[in-house]
């Protein structure tokens, strides 16, 4: 049987954007770990959507759409003034945790089967 393959650094960035949440949910977190979520996210976003521009992946749009939603829903936050107490934190780290579940384990599992089965031709 054919060992199925991952794409390795969109695990690996996967990975890192956990933990970034995960960050966000300790008691210490400041308005940083949001910036840096932010960060860390765009440049996720931006080396994902340059492989569907370049694959011409089919779902590209739909993809673009849903990272772009993202992207404001963060920038939203970051705007947004006021204390970062227990409450707050725990409601944005759900929403932010389970929004990226959906999405990684979704449509992003169907790129990285696209992304895939393009480099093995
Ligand atoms: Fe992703
Ligand atoms: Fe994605």
């Amino acid at each position: 049987m054919r060992k199925t393959s991952a794409l390795i650094w969109q695990d690996a960035q996967h990975q890192v954007l956990f933990e970034i949440l995960d960050l966000i949910k300790e008691p210490t977190a400041d308005r940083e770990v949001f910036f840096r979520l932010k960060d860390y996210t765009e440049n996720h976003f931006a080396l994902e959507e340059h492989y569907m521009r370049e694959l011409d992946f089919p779902g590209r749009i739909e993809h673009m759409q849903a990272h772009a939603r993202f992207r404001k829903e963060i920038s939203e936050l970051l705007e947004a003034e006021g204390e970062l107490d227990d409450i707050f934190r725990d409601i944005i780290a759900t929403f932010l945790t389970e929004w990226l579940t959906r999405h990684v384990f979704g449509i992003d599992k169907e790129l990285e089967a696209f992304i895939l089965q393009s480099s093995a031709k």
